[in-house]
């Protein structure tokens, strides 16, 4: 990996040490753990959090198919699954965010794996394990939800996505083709973009980006869909993290081939071929997660360098796509390397149990980070770049 490239690392501060505090306290219920997140955007403004409104950081990204533009507070995102009810999205504006990926919803309600605990912290690797299942309330809640509320995300500087999948357990590929372009065109309503997530380790099934004929079947039937509609969205598939080179090129060549605007890479990094990521936790003492023995997905820290060979991939081959990049981003120094290799905007998620006002702190990173190089703004750094 070139030196552009390191997984910067941040000091721990004394809100850090807070969450590290409150992490071993509630150890035995990680899930609640997991939910309080909602209620520490919701109440960020009693301990300093607030909504930042400078244009410093504005991230536009347009589509050279006309799409609808995307327009972001800040070019750091909150990532799928975080807020899987769609539940007061401007909160999320409060701890930095610039942008939120709410869901994943599949057509119905889903209750999810029902195996306990479903969630797993590796304190040591600063990463997430987890096998949700896709627990959601069902696309027809989430979209209403978004609907109502994305005038007041927008004014807080949120761009909002919904993220939906596939039911899994519908073994009718027809069926099942039916029921996510349905999903699809429910969510397409309500968002500012859609995020079509193909790649969930835990739903007991084979993902979607492992089956290309499925892939390209679903994509051109979900872009037929788009393409008849008044007002152009864009559409992203997110991606697994543990694609080799060829099933990564056949997957990309056919989301240009249906005309797909763009990629989030990556999901969650399966557990079971952890050894790709150089995990300090070793497989056997991390907590079951399923009936089956699985450990769920890995999240955080530890996906970052494989994540950057991918989006590398991505953009020197496929320029044309727009890249959200998600896998253990949790420092500004890292958005603005992932920048300078022409990704869009950053995902995050695991570094908010980690860091205290994490989007925060990245913006003020990322900000010095650009003034270190002489630009007053993220605009003056892309039109430098751009030019
Ligand atoms: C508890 C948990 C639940 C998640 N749920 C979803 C989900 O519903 N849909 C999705 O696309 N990704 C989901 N993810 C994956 C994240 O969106 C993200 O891709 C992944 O965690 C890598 O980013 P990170 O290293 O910043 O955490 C989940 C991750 C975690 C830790």
């Amino acid at each position: 990996m070139d030196s552009e490239l390191i997984n910067h690392d941040y000091y721990l501060l004394r809100g850090d040490k807070i969450l590290a505090l409150i992490r071993r306290i509630f150890h035995r219920y990680p899930e609640f753990r997991h939910d309080s997140f909602k209620y520490y955007a919701r109440f960020a403004r009693l301990y300093g959090g607030k909504v930042d409104k400078s244009p410093a950081l504005k991230k536009v990204i347009t589509f050279s198919d006309n799409s609808q533009s995307l327009y972001f507070g800040c070019p750091v995102m909150l990532a799928a699954g975080a807020n899987k009810t769609a539940k007061r999205i401007p909160d999320y504006a409060n701890v930095g965010f610039g942008g939120i990926s709410v869901g994943t919803a599949t057509r119905r309600f889903r209750e999810g794996n029902t195996h306990r605990p479903r969630i797993g912290f590796l304190e040591e690797d600063r990463a997430i394990h987890n096998s949700m299942g896709l627990n959601n309330e069902g696309v027809e809640v989430i979209a209403e939800r978004v609907d109502e509320q994305l005038i007041r995300a927008h004014k807080a500087g949120l761009c909002v996505g919904i993220s939906i999948a596939e039911t899994p357990g519908i073994t009718d590929e027809a069926e099942k083709l039916k029921e996510t372009v349905e999903t699809f065109s429910i969510a397409y309503q309500a968002a500012d973009y859609i995020e079509v997530n193909v790649s969930c380790p835990n739903t007991g099934e084979s993902r979607i980006d492992l089956n290309t004929c499925f892939t390209e079947r679903l994509f051109s039937e979900i872009m037929k869909f788009r393409n008849t509609q008044a007002v152009r969205k864009a559409v992203y598939a997110k991606l697994s993290p543990d694609l080799l080179e060829r099933g990564l090129i056949a997957v990309m060549d056919i989301l240009v081939r249906c005309g797909v605007n763009g990629v989030v890479m990556g999901n969650t990094f399966p557990s079971a071929k952890s050894e790709v990521i150089h995990l300090s936790t070793p497989l056997e003492k991390m907590a079951v997660l399923r009936d089956d023995g699985d450990r769920g997905g890995i999240s955080g820290r530890p996906l970052y360098e494989n994540m950057c060979w991918m989006v590398r991939y991505i953009k020197k081959n496929y320029p044309g796509m727009s890249v959200m990049a998600c896998g253990g981003i949790d420092h500004g120094y890292k958005v603005y390397d992932l920048l300078k290799l022409g990704v869009d905007v950053v995902q995050c998620y695991s570094v908010v149990a980690f860091r205290w006002m994490a989007a925060h702190a990245m913006r003020r990173e990322l900000q010095a980070a650009l003034a270190a190089d002489g630009y007053h703004n993220l605009d003056e750094f892309l039109n430098n770049e751009h030019a």
